[in-house]
């Protein structure tokens, strides 16, 4: 099949005013601003000389502010990066959220230590798991991931999905001339192991702001390539989940396949969701840095309450109604690794 270059809607339209902001109802925590692999489209590599922050939180400090977050009504969690399983103590991080009685908690992660640590994570109580998974060709996945082991994440994976989470997916950014031919591949490779396959559009935020206007593929395109085997529509979103859309199979099996346009569209509108990024700042927007910060409060010894005051301000920072999600300019100046995907 032929493809010819799309003319992109780079100012994706603008939300409508509806947004019910009262209050978060998901949050992402990001443990840690270090990860093993510096993804093209996410950071710098090693050799650039990125600096991990200094005042990361510790357990202690992050059961508190996840306290204050579900006390202001948080009742999803997700763990990024960063890479989590860098982040020592993740396991006692999962228990003590875990014993606060969200209704969902996950975490995202490249899968580079997941062979080891998936069970442990299900003991502790992880619900559910993505893994990035940019490429089932060992050379290509070392090259977007700038050095990653395609082997250990694939052991990394079948461990995820031998440990019986709640729901194992992958994510796939897709990239015009690199991994774009392998979507059918890895729909396959997916299916077979019980997992839902999502694919990303490549957004310009933080380093993917370099490269975005030249390796974007859309949606639609990707759907166009997987027409074969899915049903038509631009899919739906799952209640009480992240942005991706999902589409059924044709041959009406329970099998799925996600699709995430962050750069072809926004997902403002009645977004629910707060970042708090691993040096402690509650950052109410992917696409700006604009965030407060509780950490020395925490590091102070700070109760959930100031969580809670802390978390009115940040929130009052959410943009309105006319905001265009990544492809704003401030977008650009966001550090990915320290605020998690
Ligand atoms: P569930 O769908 O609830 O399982 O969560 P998930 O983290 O697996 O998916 P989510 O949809 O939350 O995030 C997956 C990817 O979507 C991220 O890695 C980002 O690339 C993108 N994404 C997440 N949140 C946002 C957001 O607020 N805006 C935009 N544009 N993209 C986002
Ligand atoms: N565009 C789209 N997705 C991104 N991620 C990181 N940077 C980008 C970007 N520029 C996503 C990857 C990974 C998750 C942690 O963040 O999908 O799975």
């Amino acid at each position: 099949m032929a493809f010819a270059l799309p003319v992109l809607p780079l100012r994706p339209p603008a939300t409508a005013p509806s947004v019910e902001r009262t209050s978060p109802r998901s949050v992402r925590i990001s443990v840690t601003d270090r990860c093993d692999m510096a993804c093209v489209y996410c950071r710098p590599s090693m050799l650039d000389g990125y600096l991990p922050a200094e005042d990361r939180l510790d357990v202690d400090a992050w059961a508190t502010l996840v306290e204050g977050l579900v006390q202001a009504g948080v009742r999803r969690v997700r763990i990024t990066g960063g890479e989590p399983l860098l982040f020592r103590g993740l396991l006692d991080v999962v228990r003590r959220v875990r014993a606060l009685g969200v209704d969902d908690l996950a975490l995202t992660t490249n899968a580079s230590r997941l062979d080891a640590l998936a069970r442990p994570l299900r003991d502790a109580g992880l619900q559910r798991i993505t893994v990035s998974l940019d490429s089932l060709d060992a050379e290509r996945f070392a090259r977007i991931t700038r050095g990653g082991d395609l082997d250990t994440v694939l052991r990394g994976v079948e461990a995820a999905v031998n440990a019986g989470f709640d729901e194992v997916k992958t994510n796939t950014v897709v990239l015009r001339g690199e991994n774009e031919h392998e979507l059918d591949a890895l729909v396959d490779w997916a299916w077979a192991r019980g997992i839902t396959p999502r694919f990303i559009e490549v957004m310009g935020v933080g380093e993917g702001g370099r490269i975005w206007r030249d390796r974007l593929v859309p949606a639609a395109e990707m759907r166009d390539r997987l027409a074969h085997r899915l049903v038509d529509g631009a899919g739906e979103r799952d209640p009480d989940r992240g942005p991706s859309k999902y589409l059924s199979a044709r041959d009406g099996s329970a099998r799925r396949v996600g699709f995430i346009t962050g750069s072809t569209d926004t997902y403002c509108a009645g977004c629910d969701r707060l970042r708090a990024t691993s040096d402690g700042v509650l950052r109410p927007c992917l696409s700006t840095n604009d965030g407060v910060s509780v950490a020395d409060e925490l590091r102070a010894g700070a109760d959930a309450a100031t969580v809670r005051a802390r978390l009115d301000e940040a929130w009052a920072l959410k943009p309105d109604g006319s905001w265009r999600g990544c492809t704003e300019e401030t977008a650009r100046r966001v550090n990915m690794r320290a605020t998690g995907g």
